[in-house]
């Protein structure tokens, strides 16, 4: 792995200028980006990921002092989450500037802004002046992508410029907050908490008042293959079901694996605490879902709040929705 170098920024600047395409590395998961200011540039990530047009997609900036050029208004309470968080794994869903074009905000009022604290994130966004719009790297709908080995499998050389930053800290995507005015709202759970998020705005409207976006389907950040979320009592037993049809099974144990397991069970170890446990998820999920498998099992994890983006996650990638969450994930 080579880490990207001043060098690769360059390259990575004059492609987004050209309205090309780069994945780059934020300390969340990858983003597939493109300049947010060209119309033509944001459209094919659109056609690339085989995502709906009515998804908005983040504008990453690398300092606060850009965020007029794209909202035209910054409510009190998201003043202080950014001054708080940013840089780092939060996005502001705030009023759009009339400037923003609507195929960054998907024809909603607002736009989604981060500014992301990875290195070479920073730098990029930092050479090229302007805003990069950019969603996950990965197909509409499929696991979102921590290394650029990732990024690699889902488009192969359709994307020429992959910087690489080595693996995503935190490994699963921002915290989205709403400030529009009329309350804040935790539209998806994320490194950053709900208690963190209230500790600093002040108490949360509840999202299911909140617009839903547009397109939401309820199976996101998926394995290919079927995954099951399975308390740790009835493991053993659906392990066998599976099994003794002669079929391979994938687990995700929270634990090791049992010395007296099938042939056909593929094992892997879960972190113990919530963050490594976060950081792993999807490069996990990768490799269970590369291993030939006709299910993947994953045992239920905690449930207090440090999990709950962790939950999240996992009741989308096997078609359960979000707990009162609003916004999609692409
Ligand atoms: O950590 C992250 O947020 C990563 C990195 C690359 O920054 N990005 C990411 O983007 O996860 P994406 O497109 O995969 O998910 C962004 C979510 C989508 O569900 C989208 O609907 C929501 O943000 N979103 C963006 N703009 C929005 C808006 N104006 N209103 C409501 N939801 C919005
Ligand atoms: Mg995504």
């Amino acid at each position: 792995m080579t880490i990207a170098g001043l060098e690769d920024i360059g390259a990575a600047v004059a492609t987004l200028r050209a309205g090309g395409l780069v994945a780059f590395p934020t300390e969340t998961v990858y983003g597939l980006g493109a300049n947010a200011a060209d119309r033509a540039a944001v459209a094919k990530i659109f056609a690339l990921k085989g995502r709906p047009s009515d998804h908005p997609v983040i504008v990453h900036i690398d300092d606060p002092r850009r965020l007029p050029r794209w909202a035209r208004e910054v409510p009190e309470p998201a003043r202080a989450l950014a001054a708080r968080f940013w840089p780092g794994p939060l996005t502001l869903i705030l009023p759009k500037s009339d400037e923003v074009d609507e195929v960054v905000t998907g024809g909603q009022d607002s736009v989604g802004i981060r500014v992301p604290s990875h290195p070479v994130a920073q730098r990029l966004l930092r050479a090229f002046g302007g805003g990069v719009a950019a969603p996950s790297a990965n197909r509409y709908g499929h696991l979102s992508p921590t290394r650029a080995a990732h990024v690699r499998e889902e488009f192969g050389d359709a994307v020429p410029i992959v910087l690489d930053g080595g693996e995503s800290q935190i490994g699963l995507e921002s915290t989205i907050v709403a400030c529009l005015g009329d309350g804040v709202r935790l539209l998806r759970p994320g490194h950053i908490t709900r208690s963190q998020i209230a500790a600093v705005a002040g108490e949360l409207v509840e999202a299911g008042e909140a617009p839903r976006a547009p397109g939401d389907r309820s199976l996101h950040y998926a394995p290919r293959t079927p995954l099951e979320l399975v308390p740790a009592p009835l493991l053993a037993s659906r392990i066998a079901s599976i099994a003794t049809h002669g079929e391979r099974v994938g687990v995700l144990g929270r634990g090791p694996a049992p010395p007296d397991r099938h042939p056909g069970v593929v094992w892997l170890e879960a972190a113990a605490e919530a963050q490594a446990y976060a950081h792993d998820l999807y490069d996990r999920l990768r490799t269970l879902d590369h291993a030939g498998c006709a299910r993947i099992l994953v045992e239920t994890p905690p449930r207090d709040e440090s999990w709950s983006a962790v939950n999240d996650r996992l009741r989308r990638a096997c078609g359960l929705g979000g707990r009162a969450i609003e916004a999609g994930a692409d």
